[in-house]
């Protein structure tokens, strides 16, 4: 297949070289996750409370990440506070701040585990608090026109929840995750839709904390690029839209930008192509962005190196 038709979820940024990152490639050559992927997408009860712990403590991470400039990302009670948290089962994330924020409300959006998504493990008392909605939010109609022609076969997409448009979240979390029993040809339709719908609902000022994978790919390095911030392996991006040349940036040409792509596809799935995100970053201008990604990036993959030597 030629380069320009390849994901960008696969396509390499030209012109990078990492000793680390060379590293980290070569242990995945010898040592394939798929065993491990599998194992996720088929577990038992006692593996997802395992996960639902696991999330907790990232949850705990993340949050205290800026603690030492009393920079936490859920803040503690006594403010009103809500949270938007997609790809929220098994609920890992949201017991956490719920737990830590007794005043905060939020809205947990999964895809429901009757279709195939992870179980809803939320403890009986934290509930009241959230609003579940149980939908593939890949099926919701993101893009600018709602209206197609007669003669085309309307793809089937469903409206965005109401809820998520009041733009009254002070935190969005970006944690769905492909699920190997869903078509492949899903992942990037996932990818686009959960960002749209991130920068739709967030409180202009609000907190961003997103799950990224393989920084040295296009589509990676240009979400870092956009959200322009690195923590841990999840990203946290501060003050998302809350200055007034960055709210135009967000208004006039980010979510335009998603939402022409978004409709490009028909709401059908098809992979995201070279050129598709130029209009956030180009190619050659990530190439500029690669010395700055390689630093922010060389632990994370030392950080992968030592676990798949382990
Ligand atoms: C890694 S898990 C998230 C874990 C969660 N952050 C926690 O703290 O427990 C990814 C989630 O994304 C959900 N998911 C996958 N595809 C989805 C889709 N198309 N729409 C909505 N949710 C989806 C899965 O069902 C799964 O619950």
């Amino acid at each position: 297949m030629p380069t320009e038709l390849q994901s960008l979820h696969v396509n390499s940024v030209p012109g990078w070289g990492s000793d680390d990152l060379q590293h980290l490639k070569n242990l995945k050559r010898k040592n394939t996750f798929a065993t491990r992927q599998q194992t996720a997408d088929n577990a038992g009860p006692e593996l997802q409370q395992i996960w639902l712990k696991k999330m907790k403590k990232i949850m705990n991470q993340i949050d205290n990440s800026g603690a030492s400039d009393r920079l936490w990302v859920v803040p503690f009670s006594n403010r009103p506070f809500r949270f938007l948290d997609l790809g929220c089962c098994p609920g890992g994330f949201s017991t956490y701040i719920l737990k830590k924020n007794k005043e905060c409300t939020s809205v947990g959006l999964s895809l429901d585990p009757t279709q195939g998504g992870h179980p809803y493990l939320l403890e009986e008392s934290l509930r009241a608090r959230q609003t579940v909605i149980f939908a593939d939010m890949t099926t919701f109609h993101l893009g600018e026109n709602t209206i197609y022609p007669d003669d085309l076969i309307q793809p089937v997409t469903i409206p965005m929840p109401e809820i998520l448009l009041a733009r009254d979240f002070d935190l969005v979390l970006l944690d769905a995750h492909h699920l190997r029993n869903q078509p492949a040809s899903t992942a990037d339709l996932l990818a686009i839709s959960q960002v749209l719908i991130a920068l739709l609902s967030i409180k202009f000022g609000g907190t961003i904390v997103m799950k990224l994978a393989s920084p040295d790919t296009q589509y990676t390095a240009t979400m870092l690029f956009m959200l322009d911030m690195l923590s841990t392996f999840y990203v946290i991006a501060r003050g998302v839209g809350g200055k007034p040349d960055r709210r135009l940036q967000l208004q006039d040409v980010i979510i335009p930008g998603l939402k022409r792509l978004w409709e490009s596809r028909d709401g059908r799935a098809r992979r995201l192509l070279a050129g598709d995100l130029d209009f956030i970053i180009d190619n050659r201008q990530l190439e500029g962005y690669g010395a700055r990604l390689n630093e922010l990036c060389s632990c994370v993959w030392q950080l992968q190196a030592s676990a798949l030597e382990a």
